[in-house]
């Protein structure tokens, strides 16, 4: 058995007056990539948001670390992050007036020229993604969809962390360039990063997955292998309305 890294216990989020997390139970094991389904509204980004503490639990407890590990649910956004967590909005969080280069420079906390940015790390960012070397002094906008969304990933682990939290990667991308994305996101996997990946296209989830959590009304309402979920038509046409 894998130990958990990241650990949601009956977790409620009120946005407003709007009540929208009703109870979320998640675990997500170390080392793994878990998957994060569910349908649209189902909550899977406010769930991002109140692990990132952009958002805050009203109730319940989220835990980062090993026997359910320190109590974040009321820590601010720069305190969660400091603790080796990162996160990719589904909007990317890019700068597009700047060049890929000034980007990713400004990930790097406290950097100012890209000496600063750990050398061997930089050249590993650079083989996951050579969209980012190759662009290196252009403007982000010019990038292609999925070549931003590279780029927001590779600021995400211009410094190591422990686990990321990627909302939707592959939304509006070509097939060409998901399957690049499938194979950086492997790599990173292999590096030890663990993962919880929001996603909507089925096939990137199915390739990619180890864990899968599915979400509904604002609730956990299944989790477990993705190996099983896939082989399981009947479970996935009731939960997600489809089958893999
Ligand atoms: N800023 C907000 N204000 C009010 N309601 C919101 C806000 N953000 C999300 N919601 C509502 O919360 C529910 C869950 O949204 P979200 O977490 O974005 O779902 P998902 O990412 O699974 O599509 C939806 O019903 C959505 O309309
Ligand atoms: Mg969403």
């Amino acid at each position: 058995m894998s130990t958990n890294l990241l650990t949601l216990e009956g977790v409620h989020t009120h946005i407003g007056a709007y009540h929208i997390l009703h109870g979320v139970d998640l675990a997500v094991p170390r080392g793994q990539l878990t998957m994060l389904l569910g349908r649209n509204g189902a909550g899977k980004t406010t769930t991002l948001r109140t692990i990132m503490g952009l958002w805050h639990a009203s109730q319940g407890r989220v835990g980062f670390g090993q026997d359910k590990g320190v109590d974040i649910t009321a820590m601010q956004t720069p305190q969660i992050a400091g603790l080796g967590i990162a996160y990719v909005p589904e909007n990317m969080g890019i700068f597009s007036d700047l060049t890929v280069k000034e980007n990713m420079l400004l990930a790097a906390r406290g950097a100012k020229n890209a000496a600063q940015i750990d050398d061997t790390r930089l050249k590993w960012i650079f083989k996951l993604f050579p969209a980012v070397e190759k662009f290196w002094n252009h403007p982000a906008g010019k990038l292609s969809g999925g070549q931003k969304q590279m780029l927001a990933v590779s600021r995400a682990i211009v410094e190591p962390r422990e686990l990321l939290l990627i909302d939707e990667p592959s939304k509006g991308l070509a097939p060409v360039m998901i399957n690049n994305m499938i194979d950086a996101f492997a790599e990173l996997k292999r590096s030890g990063v663990t993962i919880l990946l929001v996603e909507q296209n089925i096939n990137f989830a199915q390739r990619l997955g180890d864990s899968v959590a599915v979400m509904d009304n604002g609730r956990v309402v299944h989790s477990g292998s993705m190996a099983a979920f896939s082989e399981d038509a009947q479970l996935q046409q009731s939960l997600l309305g489809l089958a893999l």
